[in-house]
């Protein structure tokens, strides 16, 4: 089973989210922290246009800083602004209205020049699902009221359109598909889970194994198989069906530890991943 990346829908949300950039001034793409590639658009630019961006790498709280740290770096190169955010705990979120009006400052400056009375920054928030669209928006939403009931006479304030655009990057790369099926953007009914869970298991085997092996007791080392690792895992924790390993237990308690942080702080794309890919296209 292949996991589809851009049914039509996403087409259709393409779309609307283009309509929609004439009513803002900056777009924010929020991205996963563990996954900043594999979650980003890659087609951003496109979609965008030459519309203010910045790339939020939310749920910061969740992943290794060490790698998601050189994956800032990658986007920076690039030329992106990037501000890490835990929106859950409304941590930095200070910093994206900050960076908004860095981004936004000539424009500001020039409709000042014009005599223009600056209005409002009004933003649009993109990503994949279940990056934390809706609790970003609804968190800088609140901050601001609260920032202006704060301060009187401060009437600016940061208007977001309140419904998020959703955007699957367009990819028919599968290993991207499972990340994001780790990472809950995509529903597990058209998910390959028993494909995920063992990618899962090669993820953490090459670059976390000691966090594997402390959470079930194992002692498996990176050469080995997948498959051998999972049953490892079903040894441990649940009884054998008719003599066989009970596969579909193990499939679900991979990926649902996964999802719940039970392997700690983990960034699934790495960054080496991705030299070693660049080099060998180029050879
Ligand atoms: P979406 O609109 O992009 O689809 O995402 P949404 O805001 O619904 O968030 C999806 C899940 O991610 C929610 O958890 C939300 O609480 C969580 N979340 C959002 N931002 C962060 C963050 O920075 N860090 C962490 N750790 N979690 C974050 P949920 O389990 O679906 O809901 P709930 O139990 O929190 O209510």
């Amino acid at each position: 089973m292949v996991i589809q990346w851009f049914p039509g829908h996403m087409a259709k949300a393409t779309r609307e989210v283009k309509e929609k950039l004439k009513l803002v001034d900056i777009v924010f793409e929020l991205v996963d922290a563990r996954c900043p590639l594999s979650s980003h658009n890659m087609y951003l630019d496109e979609v965008v246009k030459d519309k203010k961006k910045i790339i939020i790498f939310n749920k910061i709280d969740l992943c290794d800083r060490a790698e998601t740290a050189k994956w800032k770096n990658y986007f920076e190169n690039k030329g992106y602004t990037v501000v890490y955010t835990d929106a859950k705990n409304s941590n930095n979120l200070n910093k994206v209205i900050d960076k908004a009006k860095e981004e936004l400052a000539e424009k500001i400056a020039r409709q000042v020049a014009k005599g223009i009375k600056p209005r409002a920054i009004r933003s649009m928030v993109i990503g994949v699902p279940n990056v934390g669209k809706s609790t970003f928006i609804n968190k800088l939403i609140k901050k601001n009221v609260a920032n202006t009931a704060n301060k009187p006479g401060v009437t600016k304030k940061q208007q977001l359109l309140d419904t998020p655009g959703i955007l699957m990057p367009k990819f028919d790369n599968q290993e991207i598909g499972k990340k994001l099926s780790l990472i809950g953007s995509i529903k597990d009914d058209i998910t390959p889970l028993d494909d995920v869970s063992l990618y899962l298991i090669e993820l953490l085997k090459e670059n976390y194994l000691e966090n594997l092996n402390n959470l079930y007791k194992i002692n498996v080392n990176s050469d080995d198989e997948n498959v051998f690792i999972m049953e490892k895992v079903a040894e441990k924790r649940f009884k054998k069906i008719g003599g066989d390993y009970d596969y579909d237990s193990t499939i679900k308690l991979l990926i649902q530890d996964f999802r719940t942080q039970k392997f700690g702080l983990i960034t699934l794309d790495n960054y080496n991943d991705l030299l070693e890919n660049e080099e060998q296209n180029e050879n």
